[in-house]
């Protein structure tokens, strides 16, 4: 199976959201291609049953590691799949950088988001300092060791390698040789589990990505915040004529 999905980060009301996979849901991908979308929390609710009846698998943007307690605004495992939600981002740079978030938490989060049925995306990567340093590898390795520690079935896990200085407006696109040395170190890290890679990919740069053998999929951000970005990256990733060109076959 090949994932291909999109973290909305903090850009979409609910109403923008139901729009959203409104017009995804008329998107046809290969057959082999599982859509997969981010969400903010507010969305969620709305969104859950119109993504199922479409297959799109609905993800929260992150989660506490506590099934509950007194964490005033913080949202739990068992609330998400309360609502059907199907998986969980974990350790985001941003939630990293911004937020503080270490990986001991996120391996805490990991193991609750396993324990109550949800999938879990974790997000590893470099940043500008280590991979300065040649220290890429490592990096990510550890970030990998300490968030799936004591997690015995990866079966629901989904990792993305997203190095920090790619990712967003002030990213760089990375080049082949800059993700070989960690995706190597992932994949001699762990076996058998989704790989897929994310940080500044355009419709330009999705299939030069697509195409690398480590890679089972793409994570966009920026490109596919719209429904046309999503499925134009997509289209490109995976070679497809473009909806219109379809539209005359
Ligand atoms: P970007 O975001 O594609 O806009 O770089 C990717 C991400 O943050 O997951």
């Amino acid at each position: 199976m090949t994932l291909f999905g999109t973290n909305v980060k903090m850009h979409q009301t609910a109403t923008e959201s139901r729009a959203f996979i409104d017009a995804l849901a008329l998107f046809q991908p290969p057959a082999d291609v599982q859509m997969f979308t981010i969400l903010p929390f507010t969305s969620l609710p709305a969104i859950v049953e119109p993504a199922r009846r479409a297959g799109i698998w609905v993800g929260a943007q992150n989660m506490h590691a506590a099934v509950d307690g007194e964490y005033t605004g913080e949202v739990s495992a068992p609330m998400l799949a309360d609502i059907g939600v199907d998986l969980v981002l974990l350790g985001h740079a941003e939630r990293r950088r911004l937020f503080h978030e270490d990986d001991v938490t996120i391996g805490r989060k990991v193991e609750t988001a396993l324990a109550h049925g949800l999938r879990v995306l974790l997000c590893v990567g470099e940043t500008a300092a280590e991979k300065a340093c040649g220290a890429g590898p490592e990096s990510v390795v550890r970030q990998l060791k300490m968030s799936l520690h004591g997690v015995a079935d990866l079966r629901r896990v989904i990792v993305a390698y997203e190095p920090v200085w790619a990712i967003g407006e002030a990213g760089t696109e990375a080049g082949p040789a800059d993700i070989a040395p960690q995706l190597a170190a992932i994949r001699a890290a762990i076996d058998g589990v989704p790989l897929v890679y994310g940080g500044s990919v355009t419709e330009g740069s999705a299939r030069r990505y697509a195409e690398l053998a480590e890679i089972d999929g793409l994570f966009v951000g920026r490109a596919a915040r719209s429904a046309a970005g999503f499925c134009h990256v997509l289209e490109a990733a995976y070679r497809m004529p473009r909806e219109k060109e379809r539209a005359h076959e």
